[in-house]
């Protein structure tokens, strides 16, 4: 059964299978009405059950437009309005649920949470964000990067500045599938995960630690970040300290190749991570990152569902 809990295990293969599809469907509807179904509903007649224990604005309309313009529907659900929001094991709640539907989707906390969803589900788990890695997202910032540069990612620069938290996480495995450089450039207290990236590593993607800003976003193809705080951190005013040196500005911005993209999974704190002149200036691709994801959630969900490759 084919899941989508990391990328890593999603592997290089099935990753550029599903990017090149995202970019083709989204394609082939260019011009469409957005509630219009794609040419051909390979999911019509299937559900998707997608469960959030967190908040979300994209991840939930994109998956439910994705499944609506392949023919099928999802189901948004709240595991507080869930007995899962009462101690129901997500164990049983994955046997309940596979009885009902195709597919289901996961957004919580820890990783193992997916995990254990997946292993005792009988239909394929994507994870919709844990506090290790937010696959789906990559898939769409992979797409903006291939369409905004006009070439393939690999061999691509890119910086994170920031958190070294699950979006960057996820950003670092997809650079050890496709072989692009990440550098990171993140305090120091807020290292992404060893093993990510020993794992990154190993595939022999270049992952470099530069803690000086401007030096991390020279000659880079891609500046990217995301907000200081993800949702159920602590140590709020400690992470605005330490993290303002890496706050995206303009004058940061022109360091980097003057082609370079500008993108942040959304949603931004304006002020914080990012300033107004970079997220609604020309380098800006926070938009088109944000329509891919539901090109990419179709590409995800049709190779889960077995409708591709
Ligand atoms: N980028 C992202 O996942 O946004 P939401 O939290 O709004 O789903
Ligand atoms: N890093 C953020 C991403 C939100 C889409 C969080 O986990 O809150």
């Amino acid at each position: 059964m084919r899941h989508f809990l990391d990328l890593e295990s999603t592997g290089a293969e099935a990753l550029r299978l599903i990017l090149d599809e995202a970019k083709r469907r989204k394609q082939a509807r260019a011009g469409r009405p957005k509630g219009a179904a794609d040419d051909d509903v390979p999911l019509a007649g299937h559900m998707l059950a997608a469960i959030f224990e967190k908040s979300s604005t994209r991840t939930r309309v994109s998956f439910d437009m994705a499944m609506r313009q392949l023919g099928g529907s999802a189901m948004i659900l709240s595991s507080a309005d869930m007995q899962l929001g009462r101690g129901e094991t997500i164990e049983d709640t994955a046997r309940v649920l596979s009885r009902f539907v195709d597919a289901i989707s996961l957004r919580t906390n820890g990783h193992d949470k997916v995990e254990a969803l997946a292993a005792a589900s009988g239909v394929p788990v994507i994870n919709m964000l844990t506090d290790s890695g937010h696959p789906c997202q990559i898939v769409a910032d992979l797409m903006t990067v291939e369409e905004r540069l006009g070439r393939s990612v690999t061999g691509t620069v890119w910086t994170w500045l920031g958190d070294g938290n699950n979006v960057c996480q996820s950003l670092i495995e997809a650079a050890g599938l496709l072989g692009y450089e990440m550098r990171l450039s993140v305090p120091a207290a807020y290292d992404p995960d060893d093993a990510v990236v020993a794992r990154a590593e190993a595939r022999g993607a270049r992952i470099v630690v530069e803690r000086n800003p401007e030096a991390a976003v020279a000659g880079a193809d891609v500046i990217v970040t995301d907000t200081w705080v993800s949702m159920g951190q602590s140590g709020a005013a400690q992470r605005m300290v330490a993290m303002g040196p890496y706050q995206v500005t303009e004058a940061l911005m022109a360091k980097a190749n003057p082609s370079a993209i500008f993108l942040h999974c959304l949603p931004a704190h304006r002020g914080e991570e990012v300033v107004d002149a970079v997220m609604d200036g020309p380098q800006s691709a926070v938009w088109d990152e944000a329509e891919n994801r539901v090109h990419a959630q179709k590409a995800i969900l049709l190779w889960c569902l077995n409708k591709l490759g």
